[in-house]
């Protein structure tokens, strides 16, 4: 199966050829970005929206130089001061702008769902930058990238995601991905940060850290989600850091060449010691943040590809 998409909502949907080819692109992006290579023509004439009604740093940069890099024309609406909460606002949002003809469209929104509501409103390509703790497919497929560049394989490898996995979108897209190619997921986490139903993702679970990560190849924290959180989920963030923050000594229960990787941005001394984050030796989270431009260049090219071949089967001029 080669992915032949309209959209990229989720990880769901995916089946691992899809992904694999998605990943194959991303490789191809990331070694004419590191030669300044990138093919300005791509996505030449195109018109790429971002729609960003949760704050971002990395995953907005991203998408912008991704489009920018291929040719794309693109456009950041300030979403910020719009009330994120109404579906009616959202939909005449979304009917708004597809009426200015773009052809990417690239939406973060607080809600879980509110991204799929969208596309089906638009006549465009939509790429879920986050929904809620729904999904956040391009975190878990440049996520994946990292994994598979550093250790030469994304099958049968051993993968602890640690923290606040109850409020997280990214736990979700990557326990998707990973579980479809087929490699042993830990979950880590205090039980009031675990989420309920987590036996039917095929996971296996701990609440203890050093039992977690005993022999793991991959290290994934995740950030303390505080602005998903109504209520006391941990007891202080010392005693949190304490027991779940990854540091040395628990870090050395993993395999001795295990990678750490975080999708930022990260709470120093909360979910993660400073010294590990910045250890060119095991963390990789500066090269999660390179293969984010690189995975999202190769999905907004192969969904142009994917329109270009549409309009061309139903006799639309391109
Ligand atoms: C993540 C997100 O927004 O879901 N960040 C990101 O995209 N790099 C994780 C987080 O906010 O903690």
């Amino acid at each position: 199966m080669t992915f032949r998409a309209r959209h990229l909502l989720g990880i769901e949907p995916l089946h691992p050829t899809e992904i694999t080819e998605l990943l194959d692109t991303a490789q191809h992006y990331a070694e004419l970005n590191r030669q300044g290579r990138a093919p300005r023509d791509v996505l030449a004439g195109l018109t790429q929206i971002n729609m960003f009604f949760e704050n971002s740093t990395r995953t907005q940069a991203s998408f912008e130089i991704a489009g920018k890099r291929l040719g794309a024309d693109v456009m950041n609406m300030a979403m910020q001061a719009s009330s994120v909460k109404k579906g009616e606002t959202l939909i005449d949002t979304a009917l708004t702008l597809n009426a200015m003809r773009p052809d990417l469209l690239v939406v973060r929104h607080p809600n879980s769902g509110a991204v799929d509501l969208l596309a089906q409103k638009v006549n465009c390509s939509v790429l879920n930058a986050g929904d809620g703790r729904h999904e956040h497919p391009t975190q878990a497929l440049l996520d994946a990238l990292t994994i598979r560049r550093a250790k030469g394989r994304l099958h049968r490898l051993s993968i602890a995601i640690c923290g606040d996995i109850a409020h997280s979108r990214v736990a979700r897209s990557n326990i998707m991905l990973l579980g479809k190619m087929e490699n042993r997921i830990r979950l880590i986490a205090p039980p009031t940060l675990m989420p309920s139903g987590v036996a039917e993702f095929g996971v296996e679970v701990f609440d203890d850290m050093e039992e977690g990560l005993r022999d793991v190849d991959v290290v994934m924290m995740l950030r303390l989600q505080k602005e998903r959180m109504d209520g006391g989920f941990i007891p202080s963030e010392r005693e949190y850091f304490h027991r779940y923050g990854l540091d040395a000594a628990k870090l050395a229960h993993a395999k001795p060449d295990a990678i750490v990787m975080h999708p930022g941005p990260m709470n120093r001394g909360v979910e993660i010691d400073g010294t590990i984050a910045d250890d060119i030796n095991r963390s990789v989270i500066q090269e999660q943040v390179e293969m984010g431009v690189a995975v999202r260049m190769a999905a907004m090219d192969l969904l142009a590809r994917n329109a270009r071949a549409a309009r061309q089967e139903t006799g639309v001029m391109a």
